[in-house]
């Protein structure tokens, strides 16, 4: 479904990702591990197509998509979750949802979304609440849940998620995991880069741990999990949860 191959990318002289090879199989949630600064958001960026690579390959859906454009991709059946969620602030929860439709379907009258708000207010309730509420007043994590929901209109078949715990209290992080766990059920696969590395590597199925710009160890989740010496290098981040 995604194949990357050989992928340099950097910022001006600064190299950041150095050969990255790296693939995610339809129905998969593969997570990207790796300290602060590894590379991890510049990844999924390349891959999102809002940040160019040096050089390498990508591929989506059998097809190389180095010469698309963000909204291309979105089109093709790309999702994503940015790291800082990027959400439109002044515009109330409803407004955000809708734009999150978009891309797929233009403009379009709006009682023919009602079915797709529908779905995605039942994984989230409390969004439905809140569906007049401006979304820059939205608490963290309901705005975290609004990311998810935004991109999930947009009906993606890969969505790719940049720290959807990140600042989220541990009751949230469960809630916002348990919801990507519902969206894999309903055959979304997912590509993840989280610091909570116990946490998500106890949902996915496979992880790659990066480290400045480099895949240092990769495999099934349970095997990074039985890995002393990674545990101890790289997963400490989330031994409390
Ligand atoms: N726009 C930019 N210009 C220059 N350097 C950048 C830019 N964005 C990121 N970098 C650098 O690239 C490196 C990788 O950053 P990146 O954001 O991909 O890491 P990360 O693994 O997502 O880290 P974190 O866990 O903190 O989110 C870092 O050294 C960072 O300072
Ligand atoms: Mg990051």
């Amino acid at each position: 479904m995604l194949e990357i191959s050989a992928l340099h990318a950097g910022y001006g002289k600064v190299a950041v990702l150095d050969a990255i090879d790296l693939e995610v199989n339809e129905g998969e949630f593969v997570a990207i591990l790796g300290p602060n600064g590894a590379g991890k958001s510049t990844l999924l960026k390349t891959i999102a197509g809002v940040h160019s690579p040096e050089r390498g390959t990508i591929s989506l859906f059998g097809r190389r998509i180095g010469r698309l454009g963000p909204a291309e991709r979105i089109r093709m059946g790309l999702g994503t979750i940015p790291e800082a969620r990027q959400l439109f602030s002044d515009m109330s929860v409803r407004e955000n949802l809708v734009l999150g439709a978009y891309a797929r379907i233009g403009i379009r009258i709006p009682d023919a979304l009602a079915a797709d708000l529908d779905e995605v207010f039942a994984l989230f309730p409390r969004l439905r609440e809140r569906e007049k509420q401006i979304a820059g007043s939205l608490s963290g994590g309901e705005a975290q849940m609004l990311a998810i929901a935004r991109a999930l209109m947009g009906r993606p078949r890969l969505l790719l998620c940049d720290e959807p715990s990140l600042g989220l209290a541990p009751m949230l992080v469960r809630e916002m995991l348990g919801a990507l766990e519902k969206l894999r059920e309903q055959g979304i696969t997912i590509l993840m880069a989280d610091q909570n590395a116990l946490a998500v590597l106890q949902m996915a199925d496979r992880g790659y741990v990066l480290d400045t710009g480099r895949i240092v160890a990769q495999g099934e989740s349970k095997s990074l999990l039985n890995d002393k010496r990674l545990r101890a290098a790289y997963l400490g981040a989330g031994l409390s949860q």
